[in-house]
């Protein structure tokens, strides 16, 4: 776990309960991912639209704070067959570097495992090295790199982790 830095006060995942996502949840989820990607925020259709896909292929937590119910993270599985997708993970700048991330990532893996699925894919800037460095300790490696993917000039690292030959339980 990371250190807080100075002064911050000492949070841990232990301060966050993991909870499927409603579609109530997407007015606290919206100021959220408008300040984590500025450039290209879901809008509530795109959330709503992804709480409505076929229950199989989605599956999609928020993380809020036992004390006061307010959420402070979110993320999302894309699930088709054998193949999954990370389709958003999403962590509340104050409770960034505690864990959360990995928490929230590493209960989207499993779910993929309970699928079926045997290997998960995900787009990242590659830019965006706290994300990259998330997902290498979760067992991804970069696999390819689509230019342009977010805009002109702004590729993507596409990552994977796959579970071997092994058949999910
Ligand atoms: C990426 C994100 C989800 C990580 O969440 P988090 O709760 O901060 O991550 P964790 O505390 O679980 O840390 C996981 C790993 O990432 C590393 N990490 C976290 N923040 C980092 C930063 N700013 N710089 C570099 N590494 C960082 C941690 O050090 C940790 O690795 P370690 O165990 O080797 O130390 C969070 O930073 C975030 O919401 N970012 C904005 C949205 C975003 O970019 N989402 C990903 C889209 S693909």
């Amino acid at each position: 776990m990371t250190t807080p830095a100075p002064g911050s006060p000492a949070r841990t995942t232990a301060d966050a309960v993991l909870r499927p996502m409603r579609w109530w949840d997407v007015a606290a989820a919206l100021p959220l991912e408008r300040a984590l990607f500025p450039a290209d925020p879901w809008t509530a259709r795109s959330f709503w639209s992804e709480l409505a896909g076929i229950p199989e292929t989605r599956y999609y937590l928020v993380a809020e704070d036992p004390t006061d119910g307010t959420l402070v993270g979110y993320a999302g599985l894309r699930a088709v067959a054998r193949e999954a997708d990370v389709q958003t993970v999403a962590v509340r700048p104050d409770r960034q570097g505690t864990g959360l991330g990995a928490r929230l990532l590493d209960a989207l893996l499993a779910e993929a495992r309970r699928r079926g699925c045997s290997e998960v894919l995900l787009e990242v800037d590659v830019d965006n090295a706290a994300a990259q460095r998330l997902y290498e300790r979760a067992g991804f490696t970069r696999v390819s790199v689509r230019r342009g993917y977010y805009g002109p000039g702004r590729d993507a690292a596409v990552m994977r982790r796959r579970w071997g030959g092994e058949v999910a339980p």
